[in-house]
């Protein structure tokens, strides 16, 4: 088994990027990312990507068109590649069985259903979107319905990347994991990734641990936020600062420094789904102690996005009834335009509920993208503007909001700001993310979190 031709199913923020990658690090292989979505895939071809990712346009321009391919001719693709990356959406499922905990498998259903159909001789389909434990034997049972002519082999492949950080995570990998059954097909799998993975970073294991070792990691990685945020409102009680304290506790080298950063909840399109995954899954095979264990990781965050709001609302005389807020920053993290579970929906959400009036200023999220996380706010269109900068969004402010820790906003000049905001006007540091000597000179009132 060689693999010589890849098609990627789903072009979205993993899918897109990965094959990207793969395309640019191994010129042999023909790489065809498809998606049922015609209108991303027209973005692909051209130079304003539908995923704002650092440094992903060059990797882009140098494969497209070489051996890098989106389109829109699914069944083609299939029929024509020797190894089919499955990367499509995984949802929370919103109604049916395990409703708002389990994952909406119905895309890799169809994916499967369609591979099924359209695909000729061998094929190796990779599981690359997040799945429960053994997803694998599902999608097996769905290929198992193609003529006898066809035969498939099934690996797990999860996907570590971060948004905002995916072409570096996925240049310069931890580690790249494996799962299957058949020798052959991890080996050609392997092949691939050492065209430019160290052998030593190459993982496999059995297809179970594959699938499990992804939700475990996120599962992980949530728990480690939700433990530093539980711990910024224990600070803020106690007069220690939640910065202090997670240098020195991440300077042990048994826990590490990442992932210790206090802030505005997590965010994005995985942790909230994988961990309720995890605790549905745990549920389903008979341990509720196990599931109740990890659910306190999501109703720490929860907790901690309603804190924050609240912490604002007290601030500013416990009312914000008819009172400007500018809200800086609104993608889950900086460096990414999506806003997929971001933190700012819930804070803004509450402000809007409470009466303000509420500027956004994100520098990669556009206002339909924000209006439309907004629109089941019965207050959203009366109340929400957006702004072009940080400074136009503070102007005669009551309070500004620091949402997302972009670049950008470290750098602004508070001194200049405090005399366009209104007097005795507040500023609220939920990701620690300013220069709050320099802040506070300027006479602005600060609160920041864990401080
Ligand atoms: P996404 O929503 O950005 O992209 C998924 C794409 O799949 C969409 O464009 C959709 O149109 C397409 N699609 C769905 N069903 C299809 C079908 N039957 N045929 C063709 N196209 C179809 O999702 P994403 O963020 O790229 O995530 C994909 C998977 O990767 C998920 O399982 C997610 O949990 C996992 N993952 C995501 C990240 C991340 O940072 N976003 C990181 C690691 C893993
Ligand atoms: C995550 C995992 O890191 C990645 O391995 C997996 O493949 C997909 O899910 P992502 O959600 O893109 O990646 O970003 P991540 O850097 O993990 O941040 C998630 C959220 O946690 C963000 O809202 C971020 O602001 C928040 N966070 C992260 C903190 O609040 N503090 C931290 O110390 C780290």
């Amino acid at each position: 088994m060689k693999i010589q031709k890849i098609t990627c199913i789903g072009a979205g923020y993993v899918g897109g990027p990965t094959m990207a990658v793969i395309a640019d690090r191994c010129p042999h292989i023909q790489v065809t990312v498809v998606d049922a979505n015609a209108e991303r895939i027209e973005a692909w071809n051209t130079d304003h990507l539908p995923v704002y990712e650092p440094g992903l346009d060059a990797v882009v321009k140098r494969a497209r068109g070489r051996n890098l391919h989106f389109s829109t001719n699914i069944d083609e693709a299939i029929a024509s590649a020797d190894c089919i990356f499955i990367s499509v959406n995984t949802p929370t499922k919103t109604e049916g069985e395990g409703a708002g905990k389990a994952c909406d498998l119905r895309f890799i259903e169809s994916c499967s259903r369609q591979i099924a159909r359209a695909a000729e001789n061998h094929t190796i389909i990779v599981e690359k979107s997040t799945l429960p434990v053994r997803t694998a034997e599902k999608i097996l049972e769905v290929l198992a319905t193609a003529g006898r002519e066809k035969s498939f082999d099934v690996l797990s492949n999860p996907e570590f990347l971060a948004e905002g950080t995916a072409v570096k995570d996925l240049e310069n990998p931890d580690r790249v994991l494996i799962g299957g059954q058949n020798e052959a097909a991890i080996q050609a799998l392997v092949e691939v990734y050492l065209n430019w993975v160290p052998k030593e970073r190459i993982l496999t294991t059995n297809v179970w641990s594959a699938e499990m070792s992804k939700l475990a990691a996120n599962a992980f990685l949530a728990q480690r936020v939700s433990s530093i945020n539980s711990l910024s409102a224990f600070c803020e009680a106690t007069g220690a600062d939640v910065d202090e304290v997670a240098r020195a506790v991440g300077m042990d080298t048994r826990i590490g420094s990442k992932f210790l950063k206090a802030g505005l909840g997590f965010g994005g399109s995985c942790f909230k789904k994988d961990v309720l995954n995890l605790v549905y899954l745990c549920e389903h095979y008979g341990l509720p102690e196990v599931a109740t264990y990890w659910q306190q990781v999501l109703e720490m965050n929860e907790w901690q996005k309603k804190r924050v709001a609240q912490k604002v609302i007290q601030n500013l005389g416990g009312t914000v009834q008819g009172k400007r807020i500018a809200v800086l920053g609104f993608a889950f993290k900086k460096d990414t335009n999506d806003t997929r579970e971001a933190p700012a929906i819930a804070l803004c959400e509450h402000l809007l509920a409470a009466g303000a009036n509420v500027v956004v200023h994100d520098p990669k999220v556009s206002f339909v993208k924000i209006q439309a996380d907004l629109k089941h706010s019965p207050f959203m269109a009366k109340n929400l503007h957006s702004a072009e900068s940080a400074e136009q969004a503070c102007q005669g402010a009551s309070a500004a909001v620091l949402a997302t820790e972009w670049d950008s906003f470290r750098h602004l000049d508070w001194k200049a700001m405090a005399t366009k905001m209104s007097a005795g006007a507040w500023i609220f540091d939920a990701r620690n993310c300013t220069d709050h000597r320099s802040l506070k000179a300027t006479g602005l009132k600060l609160w920041a979190v864990g401080k």
